[in-house]
């Protein structure tokens, strides 16, 4: 395999670019201290390219991402666009990429530092060690199901307001066996352990989703543990007890909500990366987009007050899922760990009384400096 990369960076709204600009500084160290040729290419999305296009993710910027090895996804959205026209909200330019490259799997990791332990809002001995792994269905589920829409209930005079709002969970078998099957892979590398979460007592997609999760564990992966879990439960059992977990598998809107719930586990949504990995590609490497948990923050967008760790440690994902390179996404992860260890901080990682912060900047020259010492 070359050591030649393409790479489309899409930095989006708010702090997207205030966290991708850190990005850059590691991507160039690597090219720099580790032999990584890195063909980058930079393109807008979301608010960014409404402004520009009128519309969140222009059909040039669509082929450029599907032609490209990885995307690396800042942020979409904020208040400034919340009143659009759906159809070209923010958030649309994000979706399209997910859909259209087919990345069916979301990789949601949750691992909490040793150092940041205590600063979790759990207790030190719920979250330390912690090394759970969500994979999200990305592509499919409500948030694409059809019909859809906000329409009138003209016939119905009992309903004050007179409109109705659809949204459709509609999964099929094949898309529940692909990613069911990317968890059981996973797991394997992992420690083999499997929970499924779903809503089966009370949604015939959750009964399906159930049914064929089984399904692939029972003909094509019997030795990995699976077990099976009502997400609300998933929910309560993620903050009581996070350990029981290894890897979990969800649909695509139990997904979004329990990683962002997952991210408090590890002290911050600043901290929490994810993959969405498609199908492979004629070169043998997935499709694949890698973008932070958490949004635009608008509340603190401009101030370089953003943490930008997720974005980092996605770009070490992608060192690990698109490019093959484990041992160099091994040492981003402990450049990242070293800076904490040595209580390097950015405000959503501070006590009111902590001490001083560092800004977002100051924070990308740390783990340079941290890639220097142990590279
Ligand atoms: P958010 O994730 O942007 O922010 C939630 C809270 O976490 C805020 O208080 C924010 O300051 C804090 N936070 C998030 N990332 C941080 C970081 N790196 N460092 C420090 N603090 C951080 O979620 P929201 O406020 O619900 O949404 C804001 C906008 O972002 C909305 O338009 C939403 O649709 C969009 N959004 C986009 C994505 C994405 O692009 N993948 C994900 C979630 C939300
Ligand atoms: C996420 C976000 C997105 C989602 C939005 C911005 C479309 O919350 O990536 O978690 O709901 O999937
Ligand atoms: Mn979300």
């Amino acid at each position: 395999m070359s050591d030649r990369f393409s790479l489309l960076i899409l930095p989006g709204d708010g702090i997207g670019p205030e966290v991708m600009a850190e990005v850059r500084k590691v991507i160039a160290w690597f090219g720099k201290r580790r032999g990584l040729l890195f063909d980058v290419d930079e393109d807008l999305v979301g608010g960014a390219a409404y402004d520009a296009h009128g519309t969140p993710l222009s059909d040039a910027t669509m082929a450029r991402a599907q032609s490209v090895d990885a995307v690396l996804l800042g942020a979409v959205g904020g208040p400034a666009y919340d009143n659009l026209d759906f159809a070209v909200k923010p958030e649309r330019g994000l979706l399209r990429l997910r859909k259209e490259m087919d990345l069916y799997a979301n990789l949601r990791p949750a691992q909490c530092f040793d150092a940041l332990a205590d600063f979790s809002s759990l207790k030190r001995e719920v979250v330390a060690g912690l090394d759970i792994l969500i994979v999200r269905e990305l592509t499919s589920g409500i948030y694409f199901g059809e019909p859809r829409g906000i329409h009138s209930d003209d016939n119905n005079p009992d309903n004050e307001g007179g409109r109705v709002g659809i949204n459709t969970q509609r999964y099929t078998s094949g898309e529940i066996r692909r990613v069911a099957r990317s968890a059981f892979e996973l797991a394997r590398k992992r420690k083999n352990r499997v929970c499924s979460m779903e809503k089966a007592n009370v949604m015939e997609s959750g009964i399906l989703w159930r049914e064929e999760v089984q399904w692939v564990h029972d003909n094509e992966y019997p030795d990995v543990e699976l077990s099976h879990m009502y997400a609300d439960n998933g929910a309560m059992q993620l903050v009581r007890r996070p350990s029981q977990f290894d890897v979990i598998v969800t649909d695509n809107l139990f997904g979004d909500i329990l990683s962002d719930a997952a991210a408090m586990l590890t002290g911050s949504l600043g901290m929490l990366p994810s993959a969405s990995l498609g199908a492979p590609m004629a070169n043998g490497r997935p499709k694949a987009l890698y973008e932070p948990v958490h949004g635009s923050a608008p509340d603190i967008a401009g101030q370089g007050r953003a943490n930008p760790i997720a974005c980092i440690l996605s770009f070490a994902m992608a060192l690990r899922y698109s490019f093959d390179r484990g041992e160099d996404a091994d040492l981003l992860e402990r450049a990242v760990e070293k800076v904490l260890a040595d209580g390097v901080r950015t405000a959503d990682l501070m006590a009111a009384d902590g001490g001083t912060p560092v800004g977002t900047s100051e924070m990308g020259d740390h783990i340079v400096a941290a890639l220097d010492q142990l590279g």
